[in-house]
């Protein structure tokens, strides 16, 4: 065995998870040590309750949480919480916030709420004996998870319909159950992969004592029952319009010709994946980051938005924009599938904290928050990009980082950033600025 592998080193206790890999894959090992156990929370239980969130926890990987003020959706207030590593994210946040605070503020509706759910699985036999079955066995299958959608349907959610899917012409013998599920105010991963577990177990197990089947067609065989991240029927809706004379805040650039440019860059980002895909991935800045603070899944979300984003086959931009009759429209429709119930949401205290400044939204109610977060970052990028170019921002924020790995004190802080207000910022610059105000 190669002598940097383990075997059950998830049955060790943390400290001698720790002790193992830092004395396998370190050369400073008090350093490493230190730095593990500097991110641990002193209050025991809030760390064993973030050690119980994965396994085989060895310390805690920070992330800043920031907000974003003044948003006004719906002729309501919010500031809103980000969790993001990225620079410039949570002030462009705030700024196109600002700008639209005095214009009204974000439209936003829900379109739809329908998740969906497949059981996969392989039929060999006659298709109109499957039709025939699958009709007639509906009835069990819905009543076999009603321990399940019992609750669900309480809340206003459950089981919207099965269709049976025949994908044959993809892959010989492959069908489908293909359903669609209201889950309320929870995201629903658990209650829809337990209802496709149900449905394929009864399915299967149906199938044997159906008359019309012959032996081979009774052998129906599953191959998986999972939920799709994949939500076009999960839709919300985000805007902001103004008349375009009052689009001006900005002094380098008019009104009109900004509106112009605007849409000229929604265009683009419409054609060309190559920058639709930059221009979407702004979007997500703003998303991932009000996702992540309410503690719901961001892969899932990313995966779901991006197919969407193909959805016409060809990958294009979220967001679109139109000048019509002198009135400037700015919007996108997106699929989230999100929970304010359930998983995280009740656990981790600062995800509780982000529901509650958000004022405990349901889940409708963040599908639209977390769509402004993003129309809001997609303005305040295209914005920059189409007047002052992004690097102004980032720059700024980039001395600041390299001022604080270089341990300025706020002197030599303000002393710099008046240099750097006429002086371009580089890496090289900024240390070499640091070097001679030392000197
Ligand atoms: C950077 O994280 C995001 C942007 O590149 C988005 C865009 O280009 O639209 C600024």
């Amino acid at each position: 065995m190669h002598n940097k592998t383990i075997s059950g080193f998830s049955k060790l206790s943390k400290s001698k998870k720790i002790d193992w890999i830092v004395n396998t894959y370190f050369s400073n090992q008090d350093q490493a040590k230190t730095i593990l156990k500097q991110y641990w929370n002193s209050d025991e239980k809030l760390q064993q309750l973030h050690d119980e969130f994965i396994e085989n926890t060895i310390t805690n990987y920070y992330l800043p949480l920031g907000v974003a003020p003044n948003f006004l959706i719906n002729d309501r207030m919010y500031a809103i919480p980000m969790a993001i590593e990225e620079s410039s994210v949570v002030a462009a946040a705030s700024k196109a916030a600002k700008f639209w605070l005095d214009r009204g503020g974000f439209k936003t509706s829900v379109i739809s709420t329908t998740k969906i759910g497949q059981v996969h699985f392989m039929y060999r036999g006659d298709t109109t004996h499957l039709k025939h079955y699958f009709n007639t066995v509906k009835p069990q299958l819905l009543e076999a998870v009603k321990p399940l959608s019992k609750n669900m349907e309480k809340r206003g959610g459950g089981i919207q319909d099965i269709e049976l899917r025949d994908k044959t012409a993809d892959i010989p013998n492959y069908f489908q159950l293909h359903v669609s599920f209201g889950t309320a105010d929870a995201m629903g991963a658990n209650f829809i992969n337990s209802c496709l577990e149900q449905f394929a177990k009864t399915f299967k197990a149906e199938a044997l004592n159906f008359e019309d089947f012959s032996a081979e067609e009774q052998q129906i065989e599953i191959v998986m029952s999972i939920l799709s991240n994949y939500v076009p029927d999960c839709l919300v809706r985000a805007e902001v319009s103004c008349m375009v004379e009052d689009l001006s805040d900005s002094k380098t650039i008019a009104p009109e010709a900004f509106a112009n440019k605007f849409v000229q860059a929604i265009q683009i980002a419409e054609v060309e994946p190559f920058r639709a895909v930059t221009h979407n991935k702004g979007i997500m800045n703003g998303i991932d980051a009000v996702v992540l603070a309410t503690g719901n899944d961001f892969r899932a979300i990313e995966a779901g938005v991006h197919a969407y984003a193909s959805r016409n086959g060809a990958y294009s931009s979220l967001s679109h924009a139109k000048i019509e009759n002198g009135i400037f429209t700015f919007w996108m429709e997106i699929p989230l599938a999100l929970g304010t119930v359930g998983g995280l949401t009740n656990l981790h205290p600062l995800v509780k904290l982000s529901l509650e400044m958000l004022g405990k939204p349901s889940a409708k109610e963040l599908m639209q928050i977390v769509a402004v977060a993003g129309l809001a970052q997609n303005f305040a990028a295209i914005r920059s990009l189409t007047t002052t170019g992004i690097q102004e921002g980032h720059m700024k924020m980039h001395l600041m980082n390299i001022l604080n790995q270089f341990e300025a004190n706020a002197e030599e802080k303000i002393n710099l950033v008046n240099h750097f207000k006429t002086h371009t910022v580089s890496h090289s610059a900024v240390v070499e600025a640091i070097e001679k105000l030392r000197q």
